[in-house]
Protein backbone atom coordinates (compact mmCIF):
# COMPACT_ATOMS: atom_id res chain seq x y z
CA UNK A 1 0.00 0.00 0.00
CA UNK A 2 1.47 3.50 -1.00
CA UNK A 3 2.10 5.45 2.19
CA UNK A 4 -0.27 8.52 2.62
CA UNK A 5 0.27 11.67 1.02
CA UNK A 6 1.61 13.18 4.02
CA UNK A 7 4.42 10.71 4.66
CA UNK A 8 5.21 10.07 1.42
CA UNK A 9 6.14 14.18 0.27
CA UNK A 10 9.76 13.51 1.21
CA UNK A 11 10.65 16.93 2.02
CA UNK A 12 14.68 18.31 2.51
CA UNK A 13 14.71 16.73 5.87
CA UNK A 14 13.28 13.63 5.28
CA UNK A 15 14.95 10.79 3.38
CA UNK A 16 14.44 9.60 -0.08
CA UNK A 17 13.57 6.05 -0.95
CA UNK A 18 15.36 4.67 -3.64
CA UNK A 19 15.11 0.54 -5.17
CA UNK A 20 17.35 -1.02 -7.00
CA UNK A 21 16.37 -4.24 -9.08
CA UNK A 22 18.89 -6.16 -10.25
CA UNK A 23 18.95 -10.08 -10.57
CA UNK A 24 22.82 -10.28 -10.17
CA UNK A 25 23.70 -9.78 -6.37
CA UNK A 26 27.16 -8.97 -7.40
CA UNK A 27 26.13 -5.80 -9.60
CA UNK A 28 23.18 -5.03 -7.05
CA UNK A 29 25.78 -4.53 -4.64
CA UNK A 30 28.14 -2.61 -6.19
CA UNK A 31 24.84 0.00 -7.85
CA UNK A 32 23.69 0.43 -3.80
CA UNK A 33 27.55 1.00 -2.87
CA UNK A 34 27.81 3.91 -5.46
CA UNK A 35 24.27 4.95 -4.30
CA UNK A 36 25.32 5.17 -0.66
CA UNK A 37 28.00 7.98 -2.18
CA UNK A 38 24.89 10.20 -2.55
CA UNK A 39 23.23 11.90 1.16
CA UNK A 40 19.87 11.57 2.50
CA UNK A 41 18.70 8.31 0.89
CA UNK A 42 17.29 4.78 2.42
CA UNK A 43 18.04 2.15 0.05
CA UNK A 44 15.89 -1.26 -0.57
CA UNK A 45 17.28 -3.99 -3.11
CA UNK A 46 15.12 -6.70 -5.32
CA UNK A 47 16.65 -9.62 -6.79
CA UNK A 48 13.61 -11.17 -8.03
CA UNK A 49 11.45 -8.97 -10.75
CA UNK A 50 8.36 -10.64 -9.79
CA UNK A 51 7.85 -9.14 -6.87
CA UNK A 52 8.70 -5.36 -7.40
CA UNK A 53 5.03 -4.73 -8.26
CA UNK A 54 4.36 -5.40 -4.17
CA UNK A 55 6.90 -3.99 -3.08
CA UNK A 56 5.90 -1.19 -4.51
CA UNK A 57 2.55 -1.34 -3.40
CA UNK A 58 3.71 -1.45 0.14
CA UNK A 59 6.15 1.16 0.09
CA UNK A 60 6.54 4.55 -1.67
CA UNK A 61 10.11 4.62 -3.20
CA UNK A 62 11.12 7.99 -4.96
CA UNK A 63 13.22 6.62 -7.71
CA UNK A 64 13.85 3.09 -8.75
CA UNK A 65 16.58 1.74 -10.88
CA UNK A 66 15.60 -1.36 -12.78
CA UNK A 67 17.87 -4.02 -14.54
CA UNK A 68 16.49 -4.38 -18.52
CA UNK A 69 17.13 -8.05 -18.41
CA UNK A 70 15.95 -10.53 -16.07
CA UNK A 71 14.84 -13.64 -15.42
CA UNK A 72 10.73 -13.88 -14.78
CA UNK A 73 9.53 -10.36 -15.77
CA UNK A 74 12.17 -8.36 -17.84
CA UNK A 75 12.78 -4.63 -16.85
CA UNK A 76 10.37 -3.34 -19.18
CA UNK A 77 7.30 -5.30 -18.64
CA UNK A 78 8.32 -4.28 -14.78
CA UNK A 79 7.94 -0.28 -15.52
CA UNK A 80 4.58 -1.04 -17.59
CA UNK A 81 3.01 -2.76 -13.97
CA UNK A 82 4.42 0.31 -11.87
CA UNK A 83 3.20 3.01 -14.67
CA UNK A 84 -0.43 1.17 -14.49
CA UNK A 85 -0.64 2.25 -10.08
CA UNK A 86 -1.46 5.86 -9.24
CA UNK A 87 1.12 6.25 -7.06
CA UNK A 88 4.28 5.71 -9.55
CA UNK A 89 2.72 6.99 -12.71
CA UNK A 90 5.60 10.02 -12.13
CA UNK A 91 8.27 8.53 -10.03
CA UNK A 92 11.85 8.39 -11.72
CA UNK A 93 12.76 5.25 -13.06
CA UNK A 94 16.37 4.10 -14.72
CA UNK A 95 16.48 1.74 -16.63
CA UNK A 96 19.94 -0.46 -16.59
CA UNK A 97 20.80 -2.04 -19.57
CA UNK A 98 23.63 -3.11 -21.49
CA UNK A 99 21.57 -2.93 -24.84
CA UNK A 100 21.71 0.14 -26.84
CA UNK A 101 19.53 -0.92 -29.61
CA UNK A 102 17.41 1.81 -30.87
CA UNK A 103 14.43 -0.43 -30.51
CA UNK A 104 14.78 -1.98 -26.87
CA UNK A 105 15.11 2.35 -25.87
CA UNK A 106 12.24 3.62 -27.72
CA UNK A 107 10.18 0.31 -25.99
CA UNK A 108 11.07 1.37 -22.59
CA UNK A 109 10.59 5.26 -23.18
CA UNK A 110 7.09 3.86 -24.29
CA UNK A 111 6.55 1.98 -21.15
CA UNK A 112 7.24 5.33 -18.93
CA UNK A 113 11.46 4.65 -18.51
CA UNK A 114 12.71 7.94 -17.36
CA UNK A 115 16.24 8.00 -17.73
CA UNK A 116 19.00 4.65 -18.68
CA UNK A 117 21.74 3.63 -17.44
CA UNK A 118 24.14 1.24 -19.30
CA UNK A 119 26.28 -1.70 -18.26
CA UNK A 120 29.31 -1.62 -17.10
CA UNK A 121 27.71 1.40 -15.89
CA UNK A 122 30.25 4.18 -14.30
CA UNK A 123 29.87 4.86 -10.41
CA UNK A 124 29.79 8.48 -10.62
CA UNK A 125 27.18 8.87 -13.78
CA UNK A 126 24.81 6.69 -11.90
CA UNK A 127 25.13 8.54 -8.89
CA UNK A 128 24.41 12.00 -11.01
CA UNK A 129 22.32 10.76 -12.99
CA UNK A 130 20.03 9.19 -9.29
CA UNK A 131 20.62 12.40 -8.04
CA UNK A 132 18.97 14.65 -10.89
CA UNK A 133 16.00 12.05 -10.51
CA UNK A 134 15.92 12.51 -7.11
CA UNK A 135 15.79 16.37 -7.67
CA UNK A 136 12.54 16.08 -9.81
CA UNK A 137 11.16 13.30 -7.87
CA UNK A 138 11.40 16.43 -5.35
CA UNK A 139 10.04 19.08 -6.82
CA UNK A 140 7.33 16.91 -8.44
CA UNK A 141 6.31 16.10 -4.34
CA UNK A 142 6.61 19.65 -3.41
CA UNK A 143 4.12 20.28 -6.72
CA UNK A 144 1.90 18.07 -5.22
CA UNK A 145 1.64 19.01 -2.28
CA UNK A 146 1.19 22.84 -3.06
CA UNK A 147 -1.36 21.41 -5.27
CA UNK A 148 -3.19 19.83 -2.91
CA UNK A 149 -2.95 22.48 0.07
CA UNK A 150 -4.41 25.07 -2.81
CA UNK A 151 -7.63 23.07 -3.39
CA UNK A 152 -8.10 22.38 0.09
CA UNK A 153 -7.50 26.61 0.93
CA UNK A 154 -10.23 26.97 -2.41
CA UNK A 155 -12.42 23.90 -0.92
CA UNK A 156 -12.12 26.03 2.32
CA UNK A 157 -13.12 29.22 0.78
CA UNK A 158 -15.69 28.10 -1.67
CA UNK A 159 -17.44 26.24 1.65
CA UNK A 160 -17.39 29.60 3.75
CA UNK A 161 -19.31 31.86 0.76
CA UNK A 162 -21.90 28.86 0.58
CA UNK A 163 -22.42 28.92 4.37
CA UNK A 164 -22.90 32.72 4.14
CA UNK A 165 -25.07 32.30 1.19
CA UNK A 166 -27.26 29.96 2.86
CA UNK A 167 -27.46 32.19 6.15
CA UNK A 168 -28.21 35.54 4.54
CA UNK A 169 -31.38 33.11 2.69
CA UNK A 170 -32.46 32.63 5.61
CA UNK A 171 -31.91 35.83 7.56
CA UNK A 172 -33.83 37.12 4.71
CA UNK A 173 -36.46 34.66 4.80
CA UNK A 174 -36.88 35.47 8.50
CA UNK A 175 -37.27 38.72 8.14
CA UNK A 176 -39.57 38.42 5.67
CA UNK A 177 -41.59 36.02 8.10
CA UNK A 178 -41.59 38.50 10.83
CA UNK A 179 -43.08 41.48 8.59
CA UNK A 180 -45.56 39.01 7.54
CA UNK A 181 -46.83 38.67 11.09
CA UNK A 182 -46.22 34.55 10.19
CA UNK A 183 -44.29 32.87 13.55
CA UNK A 184 -42.86 29.30 14.14
CA UNK A 185 -40.87 26.87 11.42
CA UNK A 186 -43.41 27.46 8.78
CA UNK A 187 -40.04 28.32 6.53
CA UNK A 188 -37.95 25.50 7.75
CA UNK A 189 -41.15 23.02 7.32
CA UNK A 190 -41.23 24.40 3.69
CA UNK A 191 -37.95 23.95 2.73
CA UNK A 192 -37.21 20.52 4.36
CA UNK A 193 -40.43 19.31 2.42
CA UNK A 194 -39.78 20.65 -0.40
CA UNK A 195 -36.07 18.92 0.04
CA UNK A 196 -37.78 15.74 0.32
CA UNK A 197 -40.15 15.85 -2.56
CA UNK A 198 -37.01 16.79 -4.96
CA UNK A 199 -34.62 13.71 -4.19
CA UNK A 200 -38.48 11.59 -3.93
CA UNK A 201 -38.65 12.61 -7.80
CA UNK A 202 -35.34 11.23 -8.27
CA UNK A 203 -32.99 14.40 -8.77
CA UNK A 204 -28.83 14.99 -8.00
CA UNK A 205 -28.47 15.92 -4.47
CA UNK A 206 -27.67 19.20 -5.77
CA UNK A 207 -30.13 20.48 -7.19
CA UNK A 208 -32.12 19.27 -4.12
CA UNK A 209 -29.89 21.33 -1.72
CA UNK A 210 -30.57 24.33 -3.85
CA UNK A 211 -34.44 23.77 -3.66
CA UNK A 212 -34.09 23.34 -0.01
CA UNK A 213 -32.47 26.56 0.27
CA UNK A 214 -34.16 28.66 -2.09
CA UNK A 215 -38.02 27.70 -0.86
CA UNK A 216 -37.90 29.87 2.15
CA UNK A 217 -37.72 32.77 -0.11
CA UNK A 218 -40.94 31.83 -2.04
CA UNK A 219 -43.09 34.66 -0.29
CA UNK A 220 -39.97 37.19 -0.08
CA UNK A 221 -41.87 39.35 -2.38
CA UNK A 222 -44.19 40.43 0.32
CA UNK A 223 -41.44 43.03 1.71
CA UNK A 224 -42.97 44.75 -1.94
CA UNK A 225 -46.49 44.79 -0.22
CA UNK A 226 -48.30 47.46 1.83
CA UNK A 227 -48.48 46.79 5.62
CA UNK A 228 -52.38 48.21 5.20
CA UNK A 229 -52.85 44.68 3.13
CA UNK A 230 -50.66 42.90 4.22
CA UNK A 231 -51.91 43.22 7.97
CA UNK A 232 -55.37 44.07 7.47
CA UNK A 233 -57.61 41.67 9.07
CA UNK A 234 -60.49 41.92 7.38
CA UNK A 235 -61.48 40.92 3.64
CA UNK A 236 -59.29 42.31 0.89
CA UNK A 237 -61.52 44.16 -2.26
CA UNK A 238 -60.43 43.57 -5.59
CA UNK A 239 -57.61 46.24 -5.95
CA UNK A 240 -55.93 45.25 -2.33
CA UNK A 241 -56.20 41.85 -4.05
CA UNK A 242 -54.41 42.17 -7.05
CA UNK A 243 -51.63 44.22 -4.89
CA UNK A 244 -51.46 40.97 -2.55
CA UNK A 245 -50.91 38.99 -5.36
CA UNK A 246 -48.25 40.92 -6.67
CA UNK A 247 -46.07 39.53 -4.17
CA UNK A 248 -44.55 36.69 -6.79
CA UNK A 249 -43.70 39.24 -9.06
CA UNK A 250 -41.96 41.64 -5.87
CA UNK A 251 -40.20 38.00 -4.94
CA UNK A 252 -38.90 37.60 -8.87
CA UNK A 253 -37.48 41.03 -9.27
CA UNK A 254 -35.65 41.08 -6.31
CA UNK A 255 -33.91 37.53 -7.19
CA UNK A 256 -34.23 37.72 -10.79
CA UNK A 257 -30.72 38.55 -12.42
CA UNK A 258 -28.59 37.01 -9.88
CA UNK A 259 -25.48 35.09 -11.45
CA UNK A 260 -25.47 31.99 -9.14
CA UNK A 261 -27.73 29.68 -10.05
CA UNK A 262 -29.52 29.02 -6.66
CA UNK A 263 -30.66 32.81 -7.13
CA UNK A 264 -32.04 31.69 -10.37
CA UNK A 265 -33.92 28.78 -8.67
CA UNK A 266 -35.17 31.12 -6.01
CA UNK A 267 -36.59 33.34 -8.41
CA UNK A 268 -38.45 31.17 -10.60
CA UNK A 269 -40.22 29.65 -7.08
CA UNK A 270 -40.95 33.30 -5.66
CA UNK A 271 -42.73 34.12 -9.30
CA UNK A 272 -44.38 30.31 -10.07
CA UNK A 273 -45.38 28.91 -6.63
CA UNK A 274 -49.23 30.35 -7.03
CA UNK A 275 -49.15 28.65 -10.33
CA UNK A 276 -51.40 26.13 -11.03
CA UNK A 277 -51.02 22.53 -12.83
CA UNK A 278 -54.52 23.39 -14.60
CA UNK A 279 -53.81 27.13 -15.45
CA UNK A 280 -55.74 28.92 -13.37
CA UNK A 281 -52.79 30.02 -10.89
CA UNK A 282 -51.34 33.70 -11.12
CA UNK A 283 -49.77 35.75 -12.20
CA UNK A 284 -48.72 33.79 -15.74
CA UNK A 285 -51.11 31.15 -16.20
CA UNK A 286 -48.78 28.66 -16.80
CA UNK A 287 -50.21 25.18 -17.04
CA UNK A 288 -48.64 21.49 -16.25
CA UNK A 289 -44.63 21.17 -16.99
CA UNK A 290 -44.29 24.93 -17.87
CA UNK A 291 -44.23 25.64 -14.20
CA UNK A 292 -40.75 25.33 -13.11
CA UNK A 293 -40.41 21.74 -10.96
CA UNK A 294 -38.94 23.54 -7.86
CA UNK A 295 -41.61 25.98 -8.03
CA UNK A 296 -44.22 23.10 -8.55
CA UNK A 297 -42.21 21.20 -5.69
CA UNK A 298 -42.77 24.15 -3.30
CA UNK A 299 -46.50 25.03 -3.72
CA UNK A 300 -47.22 21.48 -2.77
CA UNK A 301 -45.01 21.74 0.54
CA UNK A 302 -46.11 25.64 1.16
CA UNK A 303 -49.75 24.44 1.09
CA UNK A 304 -49.43 21.25 3.09
CA UNK A 305 -48.02 23.28 5.50
CA UNK A 306 -50.62 26.09 5.41
CA UNK A 307 -53.36 23.43 6.34
CA UNK A 308 -51.83 21.83 9.21
CA UNK A 309 -50.83 25.00 10.85
CA UNK A 310 -52.76 26.73 13.12
CA UNK A 311 -52.96 30.88 12.74
CA UNK A 312 -54.63 33.30 15.40
CA UNK A 313 -58.06 33.26 12.30
CA UNK A 314 -57.97 29.09 12.13
CA UNK A 315 -57.37 25.99 13.38
CA UNK A 316 -54.84 23.16 12.26
CA UNK A 317 -56.21 20.78 10.44
CA UNK A 318 -55.39 16.95 10.86
CA UNK A 319 -52.54 16.09 8.87
CA UNK A 320 -55.12 13.41 7.21
CA UNK A 321 -56.97 15.82 6.30
CA UNK A 322 -54.56 18.01 4.81
CA UNK A 323 -53.07 14.88 3.20
CA UNK A 324 -56.71 13.99 1.56
CA UNK A 325 -56.72 18.13 0.27
CA UNK A 326 -53.65 17.58 -1.25
CA UNK A 327 -54.75 14.44 -2.81
CA UNK A 328 -57.13 16.04 -4.23
CA UNK A 329 -55.38 18.56 -6.01
CA UNK A 330 -53.75 16.40 -8.20
CA UNK A 331 -53.97 17.50 -11.53
CA UNK A 332 -55.56 20.85 -10.34
CA UNK A 333 -53.41 22.71 -8.49
CA UNK A 334 -50.59 20.31 -7.94
CA UNK A 335 -48.32 18.39 -10.66
CA UNK A 336 -49.03 15.16 -10.40
CA UNK A 337 -45.87 13.48 -10.03
CA UNK A 338 -45.26 15.82 -7.06
CA UNK A 339 -48.57 14.48 -5.49
CA UNK A 340 -47.41 11.21 -5.61
CA UNK A 341 -44.00 11.24 -4.02
CA UNK A 342 -45.78 13.20 -1.13
CA UNK A 343 -48.05 10.18 -0.88
CA UNK A 344 -44.63 7.93 -0.91
CA UNK A 345 -42.86 9.91 1.43
CA UNK A 346 -45.51 10.74 4.01
CA UNK A 347 -43.62 9.13 6.90
CA UNK A 348 -40.53 11.53 6.29
CA UNK A 349 -42.93 14.35 5.71
CA UNK A 350 -44.62 13.66 9.18
CA UNK A 351 -41.30 13.37 10.63
CA UNK A 352 -40.38 16.88 9.48
CA UNK A 353 -43.78 18.36 10.70
CA UNK A 354 -43.41 16.78 13.94
CA UNK A 355 -39.72 17.56 14.60
CA UNK A 356 -40.56 21.52 13.35
CA UNK A 357 -43.66 21.51 15.07
CA UNK A 358 -44.63 24.77 16.10
CA UNK A 359 -47.18 23.41 19.08
CA UNK A 360 -45.28 23.87 22.46
CA UNK A 361 -46.73 19.71 23.32
CA UNK A 362 -46.95 17.25 20.34
CA UNK A 363 -50.78 16.97 21.17
CA UNK A 364 -52.06 14.41 18.47
CA UNK A 365 -54.85 16.16 16.45
CA UNK A 366 -57.86 15.68 16.29
CA UNK A 367 -59.56 13.04 14.59
CA UNK A 368 -62.18 15.03 12.92
CA UNK A 369 -61.41 19.13 11.71
CA UNK A 370 -62.81 21.15 14.99
CA UNK A 371 -66.24 23.34 14.00
CA UNK A 372 -66.10 26.34 12.15
CA UNK A 373 -67.57 29.20 13.98
CA UNK A 374 -69.13 31.67 11.54
CA UNK A 375 -66.44 34.84 12.95
CA UNK A 376 -63.42 32.09 11.99
CA UNK A 377 -65.31 31.10 8.24
CA UNK A 378 -64.86 35.33 7.76
CA UNK A 379 -61.37 35.05 8.86
CA UNK A 380 -60.69 31.61 6.34
CA UNK A 381 -62.00 33.44 3.74
CA UNK A 382 -60.26 36.46 4.31
CA UNK A 383 -57.29 34.91 4.28
CA UNK A 384 -58.63 32.60 1.02
CA UNK A 385 -58.47 36.13 -0.73
CA UNK A 386 -54.80 36.42 0.33
CA UNK A 387 -53.08 33.85 -0.44
CA UNK A 388 -53.84 29.96 -2.74
CA UNK A 389 -52.93 27.72 0.25
CA UNK A 390 -56.17 29.59 2.36
CA UNK A 391 -58.23 29.09 -0.87
CA UNK A 392 -57.66 25.65 -0.89
CA UNK A 393 -58.13 25.18 2.89
CA UNK A 394 -61.66 27.29 2.44
CA UNK A 395 -62.59 25.34 -0.08
CA UNK A 396 -61.71 21.93 1.75
CA UNK A 397 -63.34 23.14 4.94
CA UNK A 398 -66.83 23.69 2.64
CA UNK A 399 -66.57 20.59 0.93
CA UNK A 400 -66.43 18.89 3.80
CA UNK A 401 -69.21 20.47 5.83
FE1 LIG B 1 -46.96 33.27 -1.76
Amino acid sequence: MAREPATWCFRDESAARILVVDDSPSLLSLMVEALHGLPGVDIDTCLDSRIVEEMCRKTQYDTLVIDYLMPGIDGISVIRLLRAQEAYRTVPIVMVTSKLEREVRVEALSAGATDFLTKPFDRLELQARVANLLSLRRAQVRLTCWADELNGTVKRAVQTVARREEEMIWRLARAMEMRDDDTGHHISRVAEISRTLARGLGHDEHWCHMVYLAAPLHDVGKIGVTDSILRKPGRLDDDELVEMRRHVEHGNRILQGGSSELLQVAANIARHHHEKWDGSGYPDGLVGEAIPLEARIVAVADVFDALCSRRPYKPAWPRETAVAEILRGAGRHFDPACVEAFIRLLPDIEEIMTRLSDEPTAAPPAAEPPAIEPATIVSIATEAEREPAAVVFALGRRASR
